[in-house]
């Protein structure tokens, strides 16, 4: 059962440090919620930190920028094709995302 912030830690349970919730704290990132793609203080840690920090992290962002650039200029009408709030999550992983985006352009 998950404790609040602050409580006792007792033998046998575990902590988890959400690393999403981090990537979303108000204190660090203003609007968290708002999608923006030029955000520049952006100390985030979605490829980790210290030792283990991603090794593709670069790789990564070279793909992403190549993938998102090029559908935002071939589709510049690119848009929902239904209201946001009827869009589903998966679950049942510790990876989770949409199951359907329906789109229009
Ligand atoms: C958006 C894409 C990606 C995200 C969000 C991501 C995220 C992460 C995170 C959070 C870690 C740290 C895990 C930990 O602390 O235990 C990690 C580690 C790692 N990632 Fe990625 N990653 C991405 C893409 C990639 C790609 C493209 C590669 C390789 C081509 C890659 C290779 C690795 C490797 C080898 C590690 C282990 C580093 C170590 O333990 O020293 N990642 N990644």
């Amino acid at each position: 059962m998950p404790l609040p912030s602050g409580g006792i830690v007792r033998p046998g349970q575990a902590v988890l440090a959400p690393v999403a919730a981090a990537n979303l704290d108000p204190q660090h990132f203003p609007h968290p919620d708002t999608f923006n793609i030029r955000r520049t203080d952006n100390k985030h840690v979605a490829f980790g930190h210290g030792p283990h920090y991603c090794l593709g992290a670069n790789l990564a962002r070279v793909e992403l920028q190549v993938t998102i650039g090029s559908v935002i200029r071939g589709f510049p009408g690119l848009a929902l094709a239904g209201p946001l709030q009827e869009l589903t999550w998966t679950s049942g992983s510790r990876v989770c995302g949409l199951s359907q985006l329906p789109v229009t352009w």
